[in-house]
């Protein structure tokens, strides 16, 4: 049995899971995201880590698990974040979170050090955006310098857990390339950038491929746990290629789009390639050897969401009296007029836009309301909205010349037939869902089994373990439809863009 262990933003996911794939036992714990000022995203890591230990021992008491039935752990966890270590490994000041913004300004200086965009993505096969670890680290340099002073290590989210469990620092190749101080394509810290960024090579911890053993629970560990000291734990990997491995991406022609309150269109890759904007972000795949690309809508779900919480108080009431979802209310209401919903577009730029327009000012609206228009037309227009922002992620995948054999859907978008359909029918291809969507802790315990040798490969385990649920088959008319609005929904941003500065 190997425990996967997702550290989100909202709340830390832990499970258990058979060499057979079945799911033993899972337990969550939520915790607050602190925004000290506008535009900041800080969490404490003891948050994160008081989640775990709970999670932990919930999984292993709810699966009647001994401390020596677990054979690994795999991590995961939100990407870019930054916990800042002093010399005695005690944290510094609160992580900087992946959706934080305060680091405009890092990131152009980091744009014009590396010698321009083009250079940057040379050295490490992505453009600079605020979320990332980088410019965190230049911000605390240059505006807490006595904190600064203090950092002897910086470690990404899952990886401070693994420095808790074990006592060493580590990480591996898929978190490490949103530091954006990875060499993507040799899989190594890039000296190069580092030295035009004045940043010591000492900071970075050691790392690993993703089913690799990295560290082991240490006797601090495993008093705190409850799990065996000596456990093995793997590379792990960030959320998105986790995620993404639990998906079963771990093939050329093998796409996932995932909706959550994000929505992610990401691809597997067997080499890391070249675009001199930087697009999509590549990262090394949790796969040894595999590259992937991904690009990210921050508001597809969160779409849907803001329309529930904010338009949607009739069916959220309804629905509790009838104790069911009360998207699927809201989507009832959609499926009544067709597809199009007779002219309306969203934009569903709810909290700006990272791909691909990497704007943080781009805003949401309705465009080409009329009078015929009601509320089956407004929610229906939400959904396509947020299918067009991921249709635009996935043109530049199919751009880049990536095969795209088979799109996988995942999260709570994948949960809704409409849904479903308007995706299939948008992105133009049959789609399919698979049996076990239980996203990235899945996918690095599946790792973990892989790494202590219960399977050969990652590929091995996914093909193990993960079968196709449902296969949903474009609608010819509704295809050549959206084939022509689209070309609209892509208009739109351009000719709105210089009004939302
Ligand atoms: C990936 C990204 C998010 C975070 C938080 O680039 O920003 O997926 O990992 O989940």
């Amino acid at each position: 049995v190997s425990l996967g262990i997702d550290i989100g933003t909202s709340g830390t996911k832990t499970l258990a899971v058979r060499e057979t794939g079945e799911i033993l036992a899972g337990a969550s714990a939520e915790y607050p995201c602190s925004y000290p000022k506008p535009g900041w995203s800080e969490q404490d890591p003891e948050l994160w880590w008081e989640a775990v230990v709970s999670t932990v021992r919930e999984v292993m008491a709810k699966a009647q698990l001994t401390p020596a039935d677990v054979s690994g752990i795999g991590l995961s966890g939100q990407m870019h974040g930054s916990v800042f270590l002093d010399e005695a490994g005690a944290v510094v000041r609160p992580a900087l979170l992946w959706n934080d913004q305060r680091t405009g300004e890092e990131v152009e200086e980091i744009e014009s050090r590396a010698g321009g965009r083009a250079q940057l993505v040379r050295m490490v096969a992505n453009r600079a955006l605020t979320g990332f670890t980088a410019p965190k680290l230049l911000w605390v340099r240059r505006h807490e310098p006595k904190h600064w002073d203090r950092v002897r290590k910086v470690l990404l989210p899952k990886d401070y857990i693994r420095y808790r469990l074990s006592g060493t620092y580590a990480t591996e190749v898929s978190d490490a390339s949103g530091t954006l101080l990875l060499d993507v394509a040799n899989r190594r810290w890039s000296d190069e950038l580092l030295g035009k960024l004045d940043l010591d090579r000492s900071l970075l911890p050691d790392c690993f491929e993703s089913p690799e053993v990295s560290a082991r629970v240490s006797a601090i560990g495993a008093k705190a746990t409850g799990l065996a000291e000596g456990t093995p734990i793997v590379g792990g990997g960030g959320d998105q290629p986790a995620g993404a491995v639990g998906n079963g991406i771990v093939r050329p022609g093998a796409v996932s789009a995932t909706m959550g309150t994000s929505g992610v269109v990401f691809a597997h890759l067997d080499r890391v390639g070249f675009d001199p904007e930087g697009r999509l972000q590549r990262f090394c795949h949790a796969v040894p050897g595999d590259y992937c690309a991904f690009g990210v809508v921050l508001a597809a779900g969160g779409s849907m969401q803001w329309f529930r919480n904010e338009l949607g108080q009739a069916e959220v009431i309804a629905a509790k009296e009838q104790g069911v979802d009360p998207y699927f209310l809201l989507t009832d209401e959609a499926a009544t007029v067709g597809p199009g919903a007779e002219g309306l577009f969203f934009l569903p730029y709810l909290t700006g836009e990272r791909t691909p327009h990497f704007d943080p000012l781009a805003r949401g609206g309705w465009i080409g309301l009329t009078v015929r228009h009601g509320r089956a037309h407004l929610i229906r227009s939400v959904m396509e909205g947020a299918a067009f922002a991921m249709r635009d992620c996935l043109e530049l995948i199919r751009e880049m010349g990536a095969p795209v054999n088979q799109i996988r859907l995942s999260g709570g978008g994948a949960r809704n037939p409409l849904w479903r359909q308007i995706q299939a029918d948008i992105y133009g291809q049959d789609a399919c869902t698979i049996n076990a969507s239980e996203g990235p802790a899945f996918g690095v315990a599946l790792l973990a089994l892989v790494g202590t040798g219960a399977f050969g490969s990652v590929a091995e385990a996914c093909d193990a373990t993960i079968s196709i649920a449902e296969t949903i088959a474009v609608d010819p008319p509704a295809k050549a439809y959206y084939e022509s609005a689209y070309a609209i929904y892509r208009g739109l941003y351009g000719d709105l863009r210089e009004r939302f500065a």
